[in-house]
């Protein structure tokens, strides 16, 4: 694997040996000195034209906890303002002596771009509405921790999916491990085709919440037009929304996941978010030990 970009043709196999490297990470971070030097002398470059708090905080404590060095990029602040593009941004950046790339960026395959232009292993943090290859990844890691395997899992991806990169990451990761996913939005919040989705389709949420093992809530993507598709907050809470009553409606069993930022009180009731059977912590903590394993697998190639 050279580069991360997307979830999509990855196999069982692929997945189940980042999870287990991943699972070493984990053991890693548990050690007083939560730190190993696989990648000492190597440089890490966090470029970053979109916001994010829990992907690039991790990213950084992922590289730190592998001995590299990082080299942050923000669009804000930087000569983009001055109209550099992107291909001569990441240019830079490898020039600076960046040896594998970071990117989030709010335009669909700006990533797999980068990736054509420089000779250094890039990771998608998020492309768009295409994809988030390592959210999905610490998602069914936190999945297989709490379950033991995702065979056989039924899993309910409620909300905006139309725009949602992680839903789509989400879904062929969770198919390729045998879990049984279906989709949960109003037709407006879903894509416009969805022919090559491995997927089933529900249009209100209490069509799952007694039987699915995993609610996976997402919000509404404002900033992308998500907002504009919904009559009204409360019309889609009364349909979509993981109420408290709803939680309580849930099988003993069953989890509740977000990829996080939250918006309480829309798509998750404010004290479910923190409730026993919420895993929304538990999936930032696995967001490190992923990344760890994404940056070794490519950029520890040359390792012993
Ligand atoms: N889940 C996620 O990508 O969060 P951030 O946007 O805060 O990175």
């Amino acid at each position: 694997m050279r580069h991360l970009l997307s979830t999509e043709h990855m196999t069982a196999t692929e997945l189940t040996w980042i999870l287990n490297m991943a699972d070493e990470m984990a053991e890693v971070l548990e050690r007083p000195i939560p730190k190993v030097p696989t990648l000492r002398g190597k440089t890490v470059g966090l470029l970053f034209f979109e916001n994010s708090t829990r992907t690039r905080l991790s990213f950084e404590r992922a590289a730190k906890a592998l001995s590299a060095d990082t080299m942050t990029f923000g669009s804000q602040g930087s000569s983009m303002t001055k109209g550099e593009s992107l291909r001569d941004t990441a240019l830079t950046l490898e020039a600076l002596g960046a040896d594998l790339m970071v990117v989030r960026h709010h335009a669909v395959g700006a990533a797999h771009r980068i990736s054509e232009w420089v000779d250094v292993p890039v990771i998608n943090a998020g492309d768009g509405t295409n994809q988030h290859p390592t959210q999905a990844l610490l998602d069914v890691l936190t999945l297989r921790k709490r379950f033991g395997k995702l065979d056989g899992l039924t899993v309910a991806i409620v909300g905006d999916i139309r725009h949602s990169r992680v839903a789509r990451s989400n879904v062929f990761a969770m198919t390729a491990l045998g879990a049984d996913v279906t989709l949960v939005a109003p037709p407006t919040l879903l894509p416009p085709t969805l022919d090559e989705w491995p997927v089933r389709v529900a249009h209100h949420i209490d069509d799952v919440i007694e039987s699915t093992d995993v609610l996976y809530l997402l919000r509404i993507q404002a900033e992308r037009g998500g907002d504009q598709v919904v009559p009204s907050l409360p019309e889609y809470v009364s349909r979509f929304g993981l109420t408290d009553e709803r939680y309580a409606r849930m099988s003993g069993d069953s989890v509740v996941l977000h990829p996080g930022p939250m918006n309480r009180g829309v798509e998750i009731a404010h004290g479910v978010a923190e409730a026993d059977r919420s895993l929304v912590l538990s999936q930032v903590r696995n967001g490190v030990a992923v990344r760890m394993a994404v940056m070794m697998t490519l950029a520890g190639a040359d390792r012993d």
